[in-house]
């Protein structure tokens, strides 16, 4: 059994260290084996441009907000995944970091990246992995790939128990559709998002919180409120998400007909 949730909040645009301190003080003493935050926790979503972008990005070797996370990590031996803001030489990421007690375990690079994003991040140019973090195995994905059946897909075939979902939502259907990718890739995925709105060249976003649990037969573990902070943990059975059949005679992954599937292409 293992202890995995999320913390949904609201932060602040281009105020790094006011988002910290939220992050901080909010799971200080946190027992959980996994914690999930949305997605640009420490830097907000409509930054301006790649030089505003630039100015907020930290470089993971380099980073007191994954130095924070260590701390947090060590202090309630947990792990926790959010959504950072990257900076690799003249690239920009919109990435996820996995931090466990003794600092960074791994960095995932949004694939998918979604509507003005497009102008201040490049696309990852790698596949997701999983991590195994003391018998769980977790991988991540952000936001708007969820909206490509891949990812999941991608992360299943990794052997993912859970699926780390930062978001930053702004359309409706996520949620619905988690339960979909949780039932046909049989796992769990925390989707953690955040609420609130922001402006960017005079247009309003507004994002729709209702962060998300959801179990392998797409069942809805936990949901939190459209507009305020949440914390949530819940306790599962990392070995529901092992066992792939549908029925006796059907395996998810094994009656996959790969070699007619050159189309999707
Ligand atoms: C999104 O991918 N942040 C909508």
């Amino acid at each position: 059994m293992k202890r995995i949730g999320y913390f949904q909040f609201k932060p602040i645009l281009g105020d790094p260290g006011a988002n910290r301190k939220v992050i901080a003080e909010s799971l200080k003493g946190i027992d959980a084996d996994l914690i999930v935050l949305p997605e640009l926790a420490f830097t907000g979503y409509s930054m301006r441009d790649r030089a505003a972008v630039s100015e907020l990005t930290e470089t993971p070797a380099e980073s007191q907000s994954i130095d924070m996370l260590t701390e947090l990590c060590s202090a309630g031996n947990c792990h926790i995944v959010a959504g950072f803001a990257e900076k690799d030489e003249k690239k920009l990421y919109n990435s996820a970091v996995l931090v466990g007690p003794d600092g960074l375990i791994g960095v995932y690079r949004k694939i998918h990246l979604f509507g003005f994003e497009k102008e201040l991040f490049d696309p990852g140019p790698d596949a997701p992995v999983v991590y195994d973090i003391g018998g769980l195995k977790v991988g991540m994905m952000v936001c708007f790939d969820w909206f490509f059946p891949e990812t999941a897909r991608l992360l299943a075939l990794a052997g993912a128990d859970v699926i780390a979902h930062p978001s930053n939502l702004v359309l409706d259907w996520c949620q619905k559709s988690m339960i979909t990718r949780c039932l046909e890739n049989n796992l769990f995925a925390v989707t953690a998002n955040r609420f609130g709105s922001e402006t960017r060249e005079g247009k309003e976003l507004t994002f729709t919180g209702g962060s998300q649990i959801t179990a392998p037969r797409g069942v809805i573990l936990s949901s939190a409120s459209t507009d305020s902070d949440n914390v949530s943990i819940i306790e599962i059975d990392e070995q529901q998400a092992r066992d792939k059949n549908v029925t006796p005679a059907n395996h998810l992954l094994n009656d996959r007909r790969v070699e007619l599937y050159g189309g999707l292409m």
